[in-house]
């Protein structure tokens, strides 16, 4: 299955994403983390995203489109793949088409934005492998130390108040769109992604047959 997490920051796409990827036996590919990784690494991605990603803003296209390409050539995406953060515009999604890749579903998880700004605040995330944990709803260990790979768990730069009410104005403007862009092919199921870790994967599972 190729598989689209769409939803606003902080909806819930990269925890279940980490999620569905053992439940579906394929690989997750977000740009967040990439691109997340290449600021901590300070390569020359890096550099050029790191502004634009800590206050908010979307990484030009250019930038995204080629990251995806290159990631999607790699043997593990042959039996399918979930795509977390992206496409975010309608030139993404576009660019996707025109690369001939085939998309079965693009699965929205639907958060309203007050539950959003709540979400945000209580994140934290390993600096090591960016496995999601919130103070109240998955809380990381005492230590602060991850489970997964040892790495510290940290607050993100960009989930400061201010930031997170400019990427939900970014999310609506420029990412909402593509809800109309996959309904139109009959490729849009959405999920409510209020209620719990675990029912919002059990309710992705039934939106995906599966
Ligand atoms: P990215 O990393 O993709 O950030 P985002 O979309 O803003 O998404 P988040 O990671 O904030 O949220 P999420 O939906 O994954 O939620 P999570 O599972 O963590 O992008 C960061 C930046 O990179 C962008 O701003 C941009 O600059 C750049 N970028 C990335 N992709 C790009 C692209 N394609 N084009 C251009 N620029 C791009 O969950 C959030 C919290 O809630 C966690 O604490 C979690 O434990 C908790 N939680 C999750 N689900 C539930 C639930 N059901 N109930 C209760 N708590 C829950």
């Amino acid at each position: 299955m190729n598989l689209i997490l769409l939803g606003a920051p902080g909806a819930g796409k990269g925890t279940q994403a980490e999620i569905l990827k053992e439940k579906l036996g394929i690989p997750t590919i977000s740009t967040g983390n990439i691109l997340r990784e290449a600021v901590k690494n300070e390569t020359p991605l890096g550099l050029e995203a790191k502004g634009y990603m800590d206050s908010g803003k979307l990484v030009p296209d250019a930038l995204v489109i080629s990251i995806i390409e290159e990631r999607l050539k790699k043997d593990d995406c042959k039996n399918g793949f979930i795509l977390d953060g992206f496409p975010r515009t309608i030139p993404q999604a576009e660019a996707l088409e025109e690369g001939g890749v085939h998309i079965d579903k693009a699965l929205e998880i639907a958060v309203r934005d007050e539950v959003i700004v709540s979400r945000l605040s209580g994140r934290r995330v390993c600096h090591g492998c960016g496995a999601p944990y919130h103070m109240i709803s998955c809380p990381p260990p005492a230590d602060n130390v991850c489970p997964k790979c040892g790495g510290e768990i940290i607050i993100r730069k960009d989930d400061l108040p201010e930031t997170i009410k400019h990427r939900l104005d970014v999310y609506h403007e420029q990412t909402e769109p593509l809800k109309g862009f996959y309904g139109e092919k009959g490729k849009l199921a959405a999920v409510n992604g209020e209620n719990g870790i675990e029912e919002t994967t059990r309710l992705a599972l039934e939106a995906l047959g599966v």
